[in-house]
């Protein structure tokens, strides 16, 4: 082979080899932006804290921590009685976590229920499906007598405030991540809140 032959021998792996390269490239499967489930954590198992003998998703894990949070703080918000409460709402649970015997077994339904529905909502796939009412439904005293009262927009910030203060008890504080919890909290506000004051 002459040199030349050879050089243009080199010459043509090498295009080709970029031009395959740039081919790969071109045909590499786009790369899906991650959903806010697999931001929490995903699918990856982990041991469950409440119970150290069963396994958790941790991104499901991330949502029943900040629920169980957030109940926590709405009951408290009720026990001191603070202006704006949501005690009127939650008073059919509250009553029956107060009262004699104190039976918290509906505490645990609504733990479930909003875990199974936020992240089932959040990309959560066929491990976590929410099989409760509709959130318009849910929050009508005329068809779920477990909603005390209905909910003003004041009612609702409310909420989100305990939802936001529940993330930061629980170690989310990337405030991109944060504000895609609230964006998908204010899709919901429109069918919850059903008192226009
Ligand atoms: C993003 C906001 C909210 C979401 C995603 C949400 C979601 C839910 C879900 C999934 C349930 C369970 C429904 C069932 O048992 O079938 C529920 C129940 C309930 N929600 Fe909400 N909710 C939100 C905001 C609010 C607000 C602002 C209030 C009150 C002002 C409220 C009060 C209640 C009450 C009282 C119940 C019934 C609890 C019980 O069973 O004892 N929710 N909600």
């Amino acid at each position: 082979m002459t040199k030349f032959s050879k050089i243009a021998l080199c010459a043509l792996i090498i295009g080709s080899s970029a031009f395959f390269t740039s081919c790969k490239d071109d045909d590499a499967a786009p790369v899906q932006p991650q959903t806010l489930y697999q931001k929490l954590g995903g699918t990856t198992m982990v041991t469950d804290p409440n119970d150290s003998s069963k396994m958790i998703e941790q991104g499901r894990l991330s949502f029943r921590s900040v629920v169980d949070s957030t109940v926590v703080l709405i009951v408290a918000d009720i026990v001191a009685g603070n202006e704006g409460n949501l005690g009127a709402h939650f008073a059919p649970l509250a009553g029956e976590v107060f009262g004699t015997p104190a039976n918290a077994t509906n505490v645990a339904v609504l733990s479930k229920n909003l875990t199974d529905f936020f992240a089932a909502n959040t990309g959560g796939g066929a491990t976590n499906t929410y099989s409760g009412l509709g959130m318009v439904a849910a929050h009508d005293p005329a068809q779920n007598p477990r909603m005390g009262a209905k909910s003003t927009d004041a009612d609702y910030d409310r909420f989100i405030g305990f939802v936001g203060a529940a993330a930061g008890k629980n170690g989310v504080t990337d405030q991109a991540l944060i504000g895609e919890v609230v964006a998908v909290l204010e899709s919901l506000r429109a069918p919850i809140v059903q008192d226009p004051q």
